[in-house]
């Protein structure tokens, strides 16, 4: 009996460490699927359907103007520009998309996640300090910050789904490309998913939340909306 007991979990054992990685995104069944513009379609799929490769052009996989900045958010001294499965649609399935972002001195991109994917930052131009936090192994209530500065050349990768950040210390602009492992990274920005979310979060749970007065509470939301 522990003899068959033994083989049954060898096998399993044997069965998951060999299952394929999965991916994120979902992986490519057939060559090309390349995606239809479907922002009025009814059905949502995971992921976008299919345009008939017949009707596939060159254009479908490409894409320019990353030689020039995004718009800047007003106020915000920071540009972003990505091209998605929204803008590439032969993006579709292949679980990558890139972008640009632009930072003015002491400009920064607030803390944010991507939550479905991982990036990779190449600096092109200026002076980042850039950081992650993980959350503390021994204690879920701390974390542990990885952070660097960063100059021209330099790559940094942010894990998937952790919160990080990229400031602009250096006294001119700052240019960097951001890879994501996702067609469509997705992007959550912590302090205004937190203060300018609709409807708000009831007082009690942002008073007890971060330990501040109600007063504290809509002077952030007022800050954040
Ligand atoms: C950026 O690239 C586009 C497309 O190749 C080109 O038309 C444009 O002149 C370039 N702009 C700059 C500022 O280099
Ligand atoms: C998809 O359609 C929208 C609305 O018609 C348009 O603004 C957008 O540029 C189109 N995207 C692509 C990749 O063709």
């Amino acid at each position: 009996m522990s003899m068959l007991w033994f083989i049954t979990i060898l096998v399993i054992t044997v069965f998951i460490s060999y299952s394929p990685a999965y991916a994120y995104d979902n992986n490519p069944l057939q060559d090309i699927c390349v995606a239809v513009n479907d922002s009025q379609a009814a059905v949502f799929v995971n992921g976008k359907i299919c345009k008939d490769p017949k009707f596939t052009t060159a254009n479908d996989f490409f894409a320019s103007g990353l030689n020039v900045s995004g718009t800047a958010a007003p106020g915000s001294g920071g540009a972003a520009k990505f091209f998605t499965v929204d803008n590439i649609p032969g993006l579709n399935t292949l679980g990558i998309s890139i972008g640009r972002i632009d930072l003015e001195p002491q400009r920064l991109a607030p803390l944010h996640t991507h939550p479905r994917a991982t990036e990779l930052i190449t600096v092109l131009d200026g002076i980042l300090y850039v950081g992650f936090l993980v959350p503390d192994a021994a204690n879920f209530f701390k974390s542990r910050l990885f952070s660097k500065i960063l100059y021209p050349g330099d790559v940094f990768v942010f894990p998937i789904g952790l919160i990080h950040f990229q400031y602009n210390v250096g006294h001119k602009k700052a240019t960097y490309l951001a890879a994501f492992n996702s067609q469509n990274p997705g992007f959550i920005f912590v302090p205004n998913s937190i203060f300018a979310s609709n409807p708000p979060i009831a007082d009690d749970v942002l008073t007890q939340g971060f330990h501040l007065s109600k007063t504290q509470i809509a002077e952030l939301r007022r800050k954040f909306s």
